[in-house]
């Protein structure tokens, strides 16, 4: 009897950081191997991604996931009974096939990822070796494996945080740490130096959903003033020991070329909105800008592309949906040249390589995610270095279901035996303000 083939699939539902239901998966093969994974989920979700499966009504606010636990403990239990667990690629086909449709509606996308990833999981467990091995041992021409750089939210808004500002992620990024602890680290000072300076001006209201401190700004660019300030009260130098990544999340304000910046009492058109952020570049150390337009304004994101993405990381989140398709198409007409990776976004694990593999082809830089409503699950970190992805964005360095991302790159560090991109960093990110710094 082969040790790899599924015995059982179960599902439960449990609670993510938002105090929401979601759903855990549970996957036992034959001699009892178990692999489990746990299905996150955002809040300012792009139209493109695989559609959860919540109840609707009364309970929970609708939220409830009882359609897709009886999907996973019924006919996706079923289907999988008896499959090759260390086939993922035919294990996912199962589930894409069985759903039906070209949005995971039926099933959901919830249920299919957190089962996708407990069979990956299980997998590994019948392999005794850690999740990243797994995976790293079944790439086709594997580097050794290396930590990513994290991007770490500092202050929190938009959606996460009640639209107190108007754009989403102020983070950071260590571009000039040698290790991921000392990213880490550096990362620890930087949060501390912001919130006691924001406690100070009195301008902290708390935590915002990813952890980041939820502000009290008049405008969007003073964030980016407190930032470089932050990062020079932890005694590093902006630009070359520390970045600044934005993650705009334009689809939140933006609808048809027209983005209303609320904050400001003021509405921008498309060139309007490019134009600020290219300014916000010249004048800030920023490395990073995610979803600079809405996930419809494809002309504004060519644009806005051609002006800075030399200079800048141009990364598309709802307006990519970790689609390889919609990566084929940004390359062909020069929208964006990085993409955020969110397995629960396409819904499965192959789908999800997929769309890494179509954005290596194009040249386009990678960053794997977590959402906005998170667990303990650190499927994510493993699929960053099993996969050899650059870089790995998880929210900010506070709150549980965050630390328990970072906590476990510091494991695979040390299962690394010297910590991580050991001179190898940036090995494909491009980041000019490291190089020219
Ligand atoms: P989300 O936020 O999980 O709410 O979509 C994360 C992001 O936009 O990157
Ligand atoms: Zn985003």
């Amino acid at each position: 009897m082969s040790n790899s083939k599924i015995k059982s699939t179960h599902a439960r539902r449990v609670w993510d950081s938002r105090g929401r239901p979601t759903v855990e998966v549970e996957v036992t093969l034959n001699y009892n191997a178990c692999g489990r994974a746990i299905a996150p989920a955002g809040a300012s979700t792009g139209t493109g991604e695989a559609v959860e499966n919540r109840d609707g009504g009364e309970a929970f606010g609708g939220l409830g996931v009882e359609n897709s636990i009886a999907a996973v403990n019924g006919e996706i239990a079923r289907a999988l009974k008896g499959r090759d667990a260390s086939d993922q690629t035919a294990i996912d086909k199962v589930l894409i096939d069985l759903d039906g449709t070209a949005d995971k509606s039926r099933l959901g996308g919830n249920a299919m990822i957190a089962t996708s990833m407990a069979v990956a999981h299980a997998c590994a467990a019948a392999r005794k070796v850690p999740l990243w091995r797994s995976l790293h041992d079944q790439e086709n021409a594997p580097e050794p494996p290396f930590l990513p750089l994290p991007e770490i939210q500092i202050f929190g808004g938009g959606a996460h945080a009640g639209g107190r500002v108007d754009i989403q992620d102020y983070m950071v990024t260590a571009v000039g740490a040698a290790t991921f602890a000392q990213a880490l680290d550096w990362t620890a000072d930087v949060y501390r130096a912001a919130a006691g300076l924001m406690n100070e001006a009195g301008r902290s209201h708390g935590v915002a959903d990813e952890g980041g401190v939820w502000p009290d700004f008049d405008d969007n660019e003073q964030p980016l003033d407190m930032l470089v300030r932050a990062i020079e009260a932890a005694g590093l130098r902006p630009g070359r020991d520390m970045a600044i990544s934005l993650d705009i999340a334009a689809s939140q304000f933006g609808v048809k070329g027209r983005y209303r910046l609320a904050r400001e009492d003021r509405t921008l058109d498309s060139d309007g909105l490019s134009g600020m952020l290219v300014d916000w570049v010249e004048r800030y150390p920023i490395v990073a800008i995610e979803d600079p337009m809405s996930e419809g304004d494809k002309e504004g994101m060519v644009r806005f592309t051609w002006a800075v993405g030399k200079r800048v990381q141009v990364i598309g989140d709802d307006f990519l949906v970790t689609s390889a398709s919609r990566i084929r198409a940004a390359a062909r007409d020069g929208a964006c040249n990085a993409v955020l990776i969110k397995p629960n976004q396409a819904g499965t694990l192959s789908e999800t390589r997929a769309a890494l593999e179509a954005a290596r082809k194009a040249g386009f830089g990678a960053i794997v995610s977590a959402r906005s409503g998170e667990t303990e699950d650190v499927t994510i970190v493993h699929l960053a270095v099993g996969w050899g992805v650059d870089q790995l964005k998880v929210g900010s360095i506070t709150r549980g279901e965050r630390t328990a991302k970072w906590n476990e790159g510091l494991r695979i560090a040390d299962q690394l035996e010297g910590d991580l991109f050991g001179g190898r960093l940036p090995p494909r990110a491009r980041f000019p303000w490291r190089a020219s710094g």
